[in-house]
Parts: structure tokens; C-alpha cells; sequence
């Protein structure tokens, strides 16, 4: 009698053991789970747009060979385009991708994500309708200072083939959180060439040289850090020329390795930086033909004439709220 009551303690015993564990056990998933959700109230995790990994390009057919070549000419302009460019030399050896970061795919690292959502649309700076081949030829004239290929050669159908495969989910007129470049908020002040200066030999003189060269590839063309100032940099009518654009990218994406997750910089420095490399020379473009309707050129646009009556100093270094509210009270005049 007595040995039929050993199965059942034991049986008894493995119970409690077992219920003991998973309390244990749930206890543990408990701090886990709050462990968690700290480490996500202190990471951003939004819902944003993120581009297709090349390797997806479906390169068995003719058109995803053309995909896989628009890609590569983003990613490697130089060696195609650059100054001993193999199709033709038309640019200044820097590639579309060291500013549209991993082929315009990097949520808040200037992708092309609404573009095919969004093209044709108007741009005050062209004033008049702007197509995908547009925006291309912009960027191909003024951040590659030089000039684009025929919109009808294979090079940019190639480039249009890409930007059309990368965003032909997004729906039409949509522009998913994590497009283009994130704006940040104004400083109070205006952004301060001197301390950018400091910020520049700080954080970003190793890689991108103490003159602002940056350093050529030891292997082919471009570069291994791209040049921000000087005769092989943008010139002064490109996107990044306005501070905006400048510490919004640079916030989110630099020192290289940074990302929106774990901006490196503050938003005064990305702002003083900013002043400090847009204040060094770099090629000139004739803008005389941007902007003619000079009531809607960006508060950031750093060459007169205005329809405020701000200085081309503050619009080029700010405080930018003054001049925002202006235009504003400006726009509710003429309605
Ligand atoms: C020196 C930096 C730089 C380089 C190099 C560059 N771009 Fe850009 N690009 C910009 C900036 C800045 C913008 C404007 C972003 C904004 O206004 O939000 C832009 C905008 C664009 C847009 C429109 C994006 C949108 O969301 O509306 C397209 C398309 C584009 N670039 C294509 C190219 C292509 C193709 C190349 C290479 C031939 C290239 N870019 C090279 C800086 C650059
Ligand atoms: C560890 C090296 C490194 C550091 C440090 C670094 N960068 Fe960069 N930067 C890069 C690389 C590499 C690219 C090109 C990215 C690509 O092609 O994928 C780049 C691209 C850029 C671009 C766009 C391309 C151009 O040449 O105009 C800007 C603007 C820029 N960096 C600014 C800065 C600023 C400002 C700092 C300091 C706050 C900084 N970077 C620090 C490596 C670096």
C-alpha cells in the first residue's frame, strides 16, 4: 500500500517543481518584456519608408538588367560618369549615392521613396511642372556640378527604371514618414560658422580632410569620403547649399554610421556645421532663372531678391522663425 504512494509524490513534486518554473519563468518574461518596452520608449521606432535591397532587383529580365544598371549608376555615378567616366564625363566624380545613402534606400538619409509617388509636380525653384527626368538633370547640374545625360540615352532610363521599381508601392501622392531628408526644428539663434568649425575638426575633419577634399577611392572612381567643399564639391545652387537640407542630413546620417535611431550629433551642432561648411568656397551657378516667383523661395535660399525684408545673411544662416512668421503674415495680406 504504502509503495503506491510514491508515484503519486513524485508525481506531486514535479508538479510543484514544474508550476514553480513557469512562475519563475513568467516572472522573467514579465522584466524582460518592461525591460523592453524602455529600450523602445527610448528608440524611435516609427513607421517608415525603407527601399528594396538591390539584391532584389529581378535581374533575369531585360528590364530588371535595366533596374540593376540605374542602380549601379547611383551607386558608382563616378565610374561611369565621373571625370574618366566610362560612358561620358559629365560630372565632378562624387556619386549620387553619397548623398541618396545605400541608393536612396536609408529612411531619413535623403531616398527616393515618394519620388515616383509624387513626380510631376510643380517646383516654385523651376518654376513650372518638374518630371522625374527633371529632378534628375537638377541634381546631375548642380550636386554633381555638371551636366546629364539625354533624357532618352539608356543612362536614364536606367535611373527612371530604379526610382520607379524603388517607389511604385507608395500610393499615389503619398509621402511615407522617413522620405527625403528630415526638416529640424530652427535655432533660436543663427547657426554660427565658428563653432561649426570646431564641430567640423572634431567630428568630421578624419574622414572628409581637413580642406574639406575629402579622400579619392583607393580602388576605382569616387570617393571613399566625398569632398563638401572646394572645386570637386556641389555647387552653391544644390539642395545641401540650404542649411536646412544641410543639418537635416547630416543630424540623421553623419558621422557616417549614424542613423535617425542614434543621431551622433545635436541639432545645434548639425545647424553649426552646417553654417561653417556652406561658408566655404565651392563652384558657382548661375541662378538667375530660379525662383521667379520670389514670394515662394525657401526662408533658407541665400541669394536676394526677397519679397521679406530680411537680410541675404539672416536667410543664409537664420534665426529662420522671424522670416517663416514674415512670409506668412506676408501670404495672409494677398489672400
Ligand atoms: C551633394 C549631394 C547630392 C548628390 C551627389 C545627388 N543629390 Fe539628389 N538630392 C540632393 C538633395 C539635398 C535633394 C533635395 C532633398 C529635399 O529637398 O528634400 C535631392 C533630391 C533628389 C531627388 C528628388 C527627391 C525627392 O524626394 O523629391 C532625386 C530624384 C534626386 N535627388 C536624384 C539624384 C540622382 C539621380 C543623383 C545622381 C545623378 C543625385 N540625386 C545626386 C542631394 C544630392
Ligand atoms: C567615418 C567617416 C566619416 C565621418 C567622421 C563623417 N563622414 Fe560624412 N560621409 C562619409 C561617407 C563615407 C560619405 C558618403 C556615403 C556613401 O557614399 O555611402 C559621407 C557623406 C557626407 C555628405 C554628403 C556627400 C557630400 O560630400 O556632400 C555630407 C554633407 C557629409 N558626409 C557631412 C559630414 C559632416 C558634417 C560630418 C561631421 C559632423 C561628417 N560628414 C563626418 C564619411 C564620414
Amino acid at each position: 500500500m504504502k509503495t503506491d504512494w510514491i508515484p503519486v509524490l513524485l508525481f506531486a513534486t514535479t508538479g510543484l517543481v514544474v508550476a514553480k518554473e513557469s512562475i519563475s519563468a513568467y516572472r522573467q518574461k514579465k522584466k524582460e518584456d518592461a525591460a523592453f518596452s524602455v529600450w523602445l520608449g527610448n528608440h524611435r521606432q516609427e513607421d517608415v519608408w525603407r527601399g528594396w535591397s538591390s539584391l532584389q532587383i529581378p535581374t533575369s529580365t531585360d528590364s530588371g538588367r535595366l533596374i540593376q544598371y540605374g542602380h549601379d549608376l547611383i551607386a558608382n555615378t563616378a565610374q561611369y560618369l565621373g571625370p574618366q567616366g566610362s560612358v561620358a564625363q559629365i560630372s565632378n566624380g562624387m556619386n549620387c549615392q553619397n548623398c541618396h545613402l545605400q541608393a536612396g534606400t536609408v529612411p531619413y538619409g535623403n531616398n527616393f521613396g515618394k519620388v515616383y509617388a509624387t513626380y510631376p509636380l510643380f517646383r516654385a525653384r523651376n518654376n513650372g511642372i518638374q518630371s522625374i527626368y527633371d529632378r534628375v538633370t537638377d541634381c546631375f547640374e548642380r550636386s554633381l556640378n555638371g551636366h546629364a545625360p539625354d533624357t532618352s540615352s539608356r543612362e536614364m532610363q536606367a535611373i527612371y527604371a530604379y526610382i520607379k521599381w524603388l517607389g511604385e508601392d507608395v500610393p499615389k501622392g503619398s509621402k511615407p514618414n522617413g522620405t527625403s531628408i528630415m526638416k529640424i526644428k530652427y535655432l533660436e539663434r543663427s547657426a554660427d560658422p565658428g563653432e561649426g568649425m570646431l564641430v567640423y575638426n572634431s567630428k568630421c575633419s578624419s574622414c572628409h580632410g581637413k580642406n574639406g577634399e575629402g579622400q579619392p577611392s583607393p580602388v576605382g572612381a569616387g570617393y571613399s569620403y566625398p569632398p563638401l567643399w572646394g572645386p570637386h564639391s556641389y555647387n552653391d545652387g544644390a539642395g545641401l547649399y540650404r542649411l536646412s537640407n544641410f543639418a537635416g542630413f547630416v543630424y540623421n546620417n553623419m558621422p557616417f554610421g549614424a542613423d535617425y535611431h542614434q543621431p551622433q550629433l545635436t541639432e545645434e551642432e548639425a545647424w553649426d556645421v552646417a553654417a561653417f561648411v556652406n561658408s566655404r568656397p565651392r563652384p558657382h551657378l548661375n541662378q538667375d532663372r530660379d525662383w521667379q516667383l520670389i514670394a515662394q523661395k525657401p526662408v533658407d535660399f541665400p541669394f536676394k531678391p526677397y519679397a521679406d525684408t530680411f537680410s541675404e545673411a539672416q536667410h543664409k544662416f537664420g534665426p529662420f522663425q522671424p522670416i517663416k512668421d514674415e512670409q506668412r503674415s506676408l501670404q495672409n495680406v494677398t489672400k
